[in-house]
């Protein structure tokens, strides 16, 4: 891919352009009605971030659930206007390499139900459908 620069940040996202994209990818998925209100997302997270021509185009922002030697994607987002190029993937497989320097096992991730498109991205990476997560909205007293 060309000019695509992969930046880790290691456990601190905190003034990095990972806390942009996430915000980004956060309202449109609100809008779109695949997210809560609030963003899933920690200081000391970690992250991916694709540069393409010096502008950060794409993120994947992670944690790592050491006992379990467990890597959980919380965010994967790429700007509109880069899409259906590869930046995912690559992100993606630069995902792959951090769990494997790290030797972790496996890498984990959810979306929501209505999220098609990036449920067939998870199929193209050969990430497999292996649980269903049940919700409980909890009547208030
Ligand atoms: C999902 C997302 C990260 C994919 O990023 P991307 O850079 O466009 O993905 P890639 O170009 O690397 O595509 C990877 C593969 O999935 C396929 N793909 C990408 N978007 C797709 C879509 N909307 N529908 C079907 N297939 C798709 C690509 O064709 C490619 O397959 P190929 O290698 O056989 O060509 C991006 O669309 C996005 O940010 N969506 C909005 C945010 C979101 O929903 N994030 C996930 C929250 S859980």
């Amino acid at each position: 891919m060309t000019n695509l620069v992969i930046e880790h940040y290691a456990d601190n996202i905190n003034k990095t352009p990972a806390v942009v994209l996430a915000l980004e990818e956060w309202l449109e998925s609100y809008r779109n009605g695949y997210s809560d209100d609030v963003m899933n997302i920690f200081w000391d997270d970690s992250a991916l971030v694709a540069y393409r021509d010096g502008d950060p185009i794409g993120v994947i922002i992670y944690r790592k659930l050491s006992w379990m030697k467990t890597i959980h994607v919380a965010i994967g987002y790429v700007r509109p206007q880069a899409r259906r190029s590869g930046v995912y993937t690559t992100l993606w497989q630069a995902m792959v390499s951090k769990t494997q320097e790290l030797k972790f096992l496996t890498i984990t991730g959810t979306t929501h139900v209505n999220n098609i498109d990036m449920q067939a991205v998870m199929q193209k990476l050969n990430r497999p459908l292996f649980a269903y997560t049940y919700n409980f909205e909890v009547p208030k007293t």
